[in-house]
Formats: structure tokens, C-alpha cells, sequence
């Protein structure tokens, strides 16, 4: 989704801009542009493609102006292209705008300025916000903008700067994340915090409802109304190092072998944070469990242990279905939202929604601050450090971790359960010491144009993942499927140069796993299975053995998601593919 970031102090503006925007490269973009104050003027430079573009047209132009804003743009409204990329300015190119979000009645807006006169030179809908801002302004950059998010609606944020007031910029938040960063003489803005921790790790996170309002001098935080409004400066733990790739090809590879410590942060965190939840999941009439994407697959888990380890009802769904479902939900319900980042829109809307009807509303995220945190009644989180890899992988082990957490809470036997999970994260060290196997195999089916991945009971969700993990960063078409259904359907698609990845713990439906392996094979399918070392049964009827250490039933899916994390990692990386921001996707979601 796009970035913003925003610089004022004593130092040029465009280093910091670019090496912003950078750090901003993982939430997925098409194209990027900045605009600084130089002198009274304001200067702009966009490029389609990556920052190495933009940074490259800039070579040879020493701007020193203190001031300015850039942008990475994910295109919603428009192709990508220069003329729509941001920042996006007035007819008279005084103010410039950087936006992320979707203004929903931008159309209606630009009619009426239209109507006024006003020439567009883009497709977008940001535009709008340039030209409002202009038409309102009269000599105070604030009072312009509060007049006009009053006429903006959507989830939105964006920050604004004008040549008549260098040195000030002006950013609203409204469904779409913004942080505001406090260093000594200058202050930053940006959609998400490494952007700036190189700089300060003092971070103001806005509200909805929230503008601030920058100089190097300070920062005020007001409402919507013009009040002024009182925050903590909140001191980021992380730091720039655990932000950076250390020695990995990509961040994917890392985020994939820190999956050891992910899990037994989160696990010890909860552990020491001493009653995760003020209640019992058994006072409520059933749990929702509500995310998209990976997060969904982590809620799918969750179910088969919240039913059967804590006794509670429990439905998983994707938060794009569920807000306009029209689905009964009521105080006697507990609803749970996933979400990594806890900024994906529908996640956020579709809790929210449930929180207006009465039901509890517990945020399960791996970032503090961010918006699910907030808006929820309670949290729990996740401690896998920041995710800069598109694909997520340690904040899934992360999330599955603290869901087992949860549906422990009353379970008679908690603590042999819990001395189980501890011994997880030893465990997926043993499977990652298997890379290297895993890489060949990635080089041998990296040339398929289909995967199927197949599994039963927990290893359903897991087949699903691995499916998602691979078509998100390498692009070939892969399906995740019950390995019972496949009769039903995707059967006909099986032939000799099918793939077909099978998820085969040994747990309560092995057997039937392996019978519909025998219906691959009988096909001539070409089977690639993950299961326990030492199973000889499976590695006879397999093309292709990724063994994981064996594990009780209820821990198989810690183990069993790596291999298939590490498969498509290396069918990427050996493709040549941008494994960190695959094309078209986004780290945060903040568009519906
Ligand atoms: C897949 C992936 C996405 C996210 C989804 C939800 O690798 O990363 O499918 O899982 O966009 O994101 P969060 O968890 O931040 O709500």
C-alpha cells in the first residue's frame, strides 16, 4: 500500500526522503515521488518503478530545501504512471499532497471543482485534496485542512506542505495508519515506523479523527474540530538492526529463520504478561476469529484448538466477507482480529463492526500502536519483531503460537501443553537445517506452471498456506485443497506434470492421507510430501521427502508450514523474482 513520509528540520530533506522511502519499499508500490520546498518554490520529482529510479533522476540536482514529503504509490485511482504518481499538487503548484487511502467521494469533488474551474492533471483521487486545500486556504496551512476533511470521506491519511509556510507540514490520519516521529530540532511523519527509527525511535501514533501539525520546533496533535489534543510519545523497542537483513539474500530468508525466536518470544511474552485475557473464552456463545490472508490460515488453525482444547464454538472468517454478511452477532460473542500489521482495513472494519453490535473485540497483532490495537476492547500480541517480507512467515508461526496460548487458558493439562510449545521452536531450528535439501527441490519443479497442495484436519490450513506462499512471490498457480475433496474436483487436474505437495503428519488422519496420496500416484501425479523423519512409508509413495522432526498432533503445523516457506522462498529466489515485494501486493492493506 502507498507510504508516506514527511521531513522538516535543519538538515536538506532529500536524503532523508529517499532513504525513508526506502525503508517503506516493503508495503508494495508501482511508483514514487517527492516534493520539497526550495526557497519559495516547490520542487517535484516522480518515477514509475523503484526508488533506484526516482534516486537516479535526481542525480546531479542538489536540492537543500528542509521541508518536504515523498511517497511510494500502490495505484487504486489510475494507471501507474508519472503523471499519477504522488505528490500531487494545486492548479498554481503551491501546495503538494502525498495520500494514501481512498477518498470515496472523490468523484463527486472533482465534479464540483471541476465546475469551478479547476483543470485536473491526473486520474486520482488525491488530486482533489490539493485543490480543496488550495480553495480553502487564507493564510494558516491547518485551517485549510480541517475545512477540508470536512468534506472528504473514505479511510484515508496524507500530509500536505505549501510554499507559503516552508518549514511547516500538516498530516491527517483517518483510517489509514501515520505516525509522527519527534527528533531534536526536526520531526518526522511517516505510514509506519521503520521509515524513520533510523532517526528517533520517539513516535507519536495518531488516531482517526487525528492531524498533526509539524515544524522542526515541535508538534501539535489536534481533532478534526481544531481542539487541541494531548498523546504519549511512545519509545519503539526495536531497533534499525532488526529491521535490516543481516546477512539474508532477502528479508523473506531471515524472517523465515527467525521463526525460532518468533515463537518462543511470543510464547514467553504471554507467559510473563500474566492473565492474557480478563475472561474465559467459554462465557461467550461462540468465538469469531476474523482476518485475511495468512491471518486467516493462522484463524483456521486456531478453530481445531479453540473447539477442542478450550470447548468453545468457533468460526473463521475472511473480514472482506464477514462485514457485509449481515452475520447475527450479539455481546454473547467473542471476536478475535488477526492481523500482523493491524492496520488491514477490512480487519479493522469488519471488528469494528462487530464491536458496534455489542460482541468483544480482542486484537491479536504483532504491531502495539497500530489501529486493531487500539480499537479493540482487548489485545494480545504477537512478539516476532518487525515483518519487512511481503510474504508473511514468522508472524504466522507467531500468531498460531499465541491462538494456542489462548485455547489453553483452562485446559486441565496447560502446563504439559505448554512444555510441549516450548520445545517448538528447537524443533523448527531442526527444519530449517534442512534448507539447503528443500532448495533442491525448489530447483527441480521451479519450471511448473501448477501446484496442487493437499492436507487434512490441521495440515488443511497448511496446505493452504504453502499454496499462497508460493503464488504470491513466485507467480506460478498453485491451489490449496482439503486432501479428502479432492475427488470431488480438483482431481482432474492431476497428471504427470502435476505437482502435488502433501501435507502427511502422523496424526489422526494419516491414513487417509496416504490413500489419497495412492489416488495422486494412481494418476501419476508427482507427489512431494512433508512428513516425520523416519517415516518410510510416506518417502516410498513420495517423489520428493521434506521431512520435519516428529511432533504431538496438535504442534504439527509449527513445523509443517517451514518447508513449504523455504520451498517457495527458492523457487522465487531461483526465478529471479522480487521475493521481498512481489508485484501487485502489499505489505498493509489499507484499501478495501
Ligand atoms: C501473505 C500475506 C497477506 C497478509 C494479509 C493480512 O503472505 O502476508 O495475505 O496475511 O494481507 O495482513 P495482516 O495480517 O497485516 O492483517
Amino acid at each position: 500500500m502507498c507510504g508516506i513520509i514527511g521531513y522538516t528540520g535543519g538538515d536538506p530533506a532529500l536524503p532523508l526522503l529517499l532513504g525513508g522511502l526506502e525503508r517503506l519499499e516493503y508495503r508494495g508500490y508501482d511508483s514514487a515521488g517527492i516534493a520539497i520546498i526550495e526557497g519559495r518554490k516547490l520542487v517535484i520529482e516522480k518515477k514509475v518503478g523503484k526508488i533506484r529510479e526516482l534516486v537516479r533522476s535526481l542525480w546531479g540536482k542538489p536540492f537543500s530545501g528542509k521541508t518536504g514529503i515523498g511517497h511510494t504509490r500502490w495505484a487504486t485511482h489510475g494507471a501507474p504512471s508519472i503523471k499519477n504518481a504522488h505528490p500531487h499538487t494545486d492548479s498554481k503548484g503551491e501546495f503538494a499532497v502525498v495520500h494514501n487511502g481512498i477518498i470515496e467521494n472523490f468523484l463527486d469533488l472533482r465534479e464540483d471543482l471541476k465546475r469551478e474551474g479547476v483543470k485536473f492533471k491526473s486520474e486520482t483521487d488525491t488530486e482533489v485534496i490539493a485543490h480543496l486545500i488550495a480553495r480553502s486556504y487564507r493564510g494558516d496551512l491547518l485551517s485549510a485542512v480541517l475545512e477540508t476533511v470536512e468534506k472528504l470521506k473514505g479511510a484515508f491519511a496524507f500530509a500536505v506542505i505549501t510554499v507559503h509556510e516552508p518549514g511547516r507540514i500538516v498530516g491527517v490520519k483517518q483510517g489509514s495508519p501515520l505516525v509522527v516521529g519527534i527528533g531534536e530540532g526536526e520531526n518526522f511523519l511517516a505510514s509506519d515506523i521503520p521509515a524513520i527509527l533510523p532517526y528517533t525511535r520517539r513516535v507519536i501514533t495518531l488516531s482517526d479523527g487525528e492531524i498533526a501539525d509539524l515544524t522542526p520546533e515541535g508538534v501539535n496533535i489536534y481533532d478534526f474540530l481544531g481542539n487541541p489534543v494531548t498523546k504519549d510519545i511512545m519509545i519503539v523497542p526495536w531497533d534499525i538492526v532488526s529491521a535490516e537483513r543481516g546477512g539474508f539474500k532477502h528479508f523473506m530468508l531471515k524472517e523465515i529463520h527467525e521463526q525460532p525466536k518468533a515463537v518462543g518470544d511470543t510464547v514467553r511474552g504471554l507467559l510473563s504478561s500474566g492473565e492474557v485475557l480478563p475472561f474465559s473464552l467459554k462465557e461467550f456463545r461462540r468465538v469469531i476469529l476474523i482476518a485475511c490472508g495468512t491471518s486467516y490460515h493462522a484463524g483456521l488453525i486456531g478453530k481445531f484448538w479453540f473447539e477442542r482444547l478450550a470447548g468453545v464454538p468457533t468460526e473463521v472468517v475472511y473480514a472482506s466477507e464477514f462485514r457485509y454478511s449481515g452475520s447475527p452477532v450479539s455481546e454473547e460473542d467473542l471476536v478475535i482480529g488477526i492481523s500482523q500489521s493491524g492496520e488491514t482495513i477490512d480487519t479493522k472494519f469488519a471488528v469494528n463492526m462487530a464491536k458496534e453490535k455489542g460482541a468483544k473485540t480482542v486484537a491479536l497483532v504483532n504491531v502495539v500502536g497500530s489501529s486493531l490495537d487500539r480499537e479493540s476492547d482487548h489485545s494480545v500480541y504477537t512478539h516476532a519483531g518487525p515483518e519487512i517480507g511481503v510474504a508473511a512467515t514468522k508472524t504466522f508461526t507467531a500468531q498460531i503460537a499465541a491462538l494456542y496460548f489462548l485455547a489453553l487458558r483452562e485446559n486441565p493439562d496447560r502446563e504439559t501443553l505448554l512444555s510441549d510449545l516450548m520445545r517448538v521452536p528447537s524443533l523448527i531450528e531442526e527444519v530449517l537445517e534442512k534448507a539447503e535439501d528443500i532448495e533442491r527441490v525448489a530447483e527441480k519443479f521451479m519450471k511448473k506452471k501448477n501446484f496442487l497442495y493437499l492436507g487434512r484436519y490441521l495440515s488443511y490450513p497448511i496446505a493452504l498456506e504453502g499454496a499462497l506462499k508460493l503464488k504470491e512471490i513466485s507467480y506460478i498457480h498453485a491451489e490449496g485443497y482439503p486432501a479428502g475433496e479432492m475427488k470431488h474436483g480438483p482431481i482432474a487436474l492431476i497428471d504427470e506434470n502435476m505437482p502435488v505437495v502433501v501435507v502427511a503428519p502422523q496424526d489422526r488422519v494419516y491414513e487417509k492421507t496416504l490413500s489419497n496420496i495412492e489416488e495422486v500416484r494412481t494418476r501419476k501425479g508427482i507427489v512431494i510430501s512433508v512428513g516425520f523423519e523416519g517415516d518410510e512409508r510416506l518417502k516410498k509413495v513420495s517423489s520428493e521427502f521434506l521431512e520435519v522432526p516428529p511432533i504431538v498432533e496438535d504442534l504439527t503445523p509449527f513445523l509443517t508450514v517451514i518447508p513449504l516457506q523455504i520451498l517457495a522462498y527458492y523457487i522465487a529466489s531461483r526465478l529471479g523474482l522480487d521475493v521481498d515485494q512481489p508485484r501487485n501486493l502489499a505489505k498493509t492493506v489499507t484499501v478495501e
